[in-house]
């Protein structure tokens, strides 16, 4: 692997920078090591760890697109899930895997349980009846556009979601709330997904937004997991009724 182009502005300067390692086959249990990176300010986490390649330290990472739309090089920096290609490096920055899936090396974790329970949920259009030269309405392609496919999946939501992975609450997740809203927005779409939303786990959702906060893409599964909940609500009710306004719902 040899991607690193960033002109070293200063070759005196360098930032520190701390990764937990671990071979499954050779070690024991997870360790730190530290490395030396040369001071760039425009440098990414991922552009480090393939400086580091270079140099002959083989720590194993995620990445394949480098522009923030797969998802795979999300990791913990300094406790905090982020991509690797959207944080700029920092001196003393510490490195570790997702917490919440089994480690296969490094900072590259198992994600087979994230694929399969993508499928369970089947968040794609489920189509009764489809008609014959249907035609998306323009305010569905935009909702489509500025919110429910820009997830990537790169599951930072979910390491951030104090109610997901606890199985007092059964809660499959904001990323897969998010992803059930987007099939329950679709026309097409003609599954119960309140129903489904609702046997997923919604209302174990504590609303504190960490989804929000960790998400690369400023998507909102938390505002989702909102709707849902209304909307469950308001069909259980025998009479109109008018929600006040929270902008942080809207
Ligand atoms: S490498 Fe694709 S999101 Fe970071």
């Amino acid at each position: 692997m040899t991607c690193y182009l960033l002109p070293i502005e200063n070759p005196e300067a360098r930032y520190t920078l701390h990764v937990l390692r671990f071979n499954p086959e050779t070690d024991e249990k997870p360790y730190w090591r530290s490395y030396q990176v040369p001071f760039v300010s425009t440098m990414t986490v991922i552009e480090a760890l393939e400086y580091l390649w270079d140099q002959g330290e083989y720590i194993a990472f995620r990445t394949n697109c480098r522009e923030f739309t797969c998802g795979s090089c999300a990791m913990l920096i300094n406790g905090k899930p982020q991509l690797a290609c959207d944080t700029i490096l920092q001196d003393d920055m510490r490195l570790e895997p997702l917490s919440r899936y089994g480690v296969l090396r490094d900072l590259v974790v198992d994600t087979e349980a994230i694929k399969k329970k993508l499928k369970d949920v089947k968040y794609w259009p489920v189509s009764a009846n489809r008609e014959k030269n249907f035609t998306v309405p323009p305010q569905v392609i935009d909702a489509y556009g500025q919110i429910y496919s820009r997830c990537i999946e790169c599951a930072c939501c979910l390491e951030a979601c104090p109610a997901s992975f606890n199985e007092a609450s059964r809660f499959d997740g904001p990323m897969y709330a998010l992803l059930l809203a987007r099939a329950a927005n679709h026309p097409l779409d003609a599954m119960n997904r309140i129903q489904q939303a609702s046997e997923r786990g919604i209302w174990a959702c504590v609303s504190c937004f960490e989804c929000a906060d960790v998400c690369p893409l400023d998507l909102s599964p938390a505002k989702e997991v909102a709707k849902f909940r209304r909307k469950a609500i308001t069909q259980s009710l025998k009479r109109p009724f008018t929600f006040r306004k929270d902008k942080r719902y809207e």
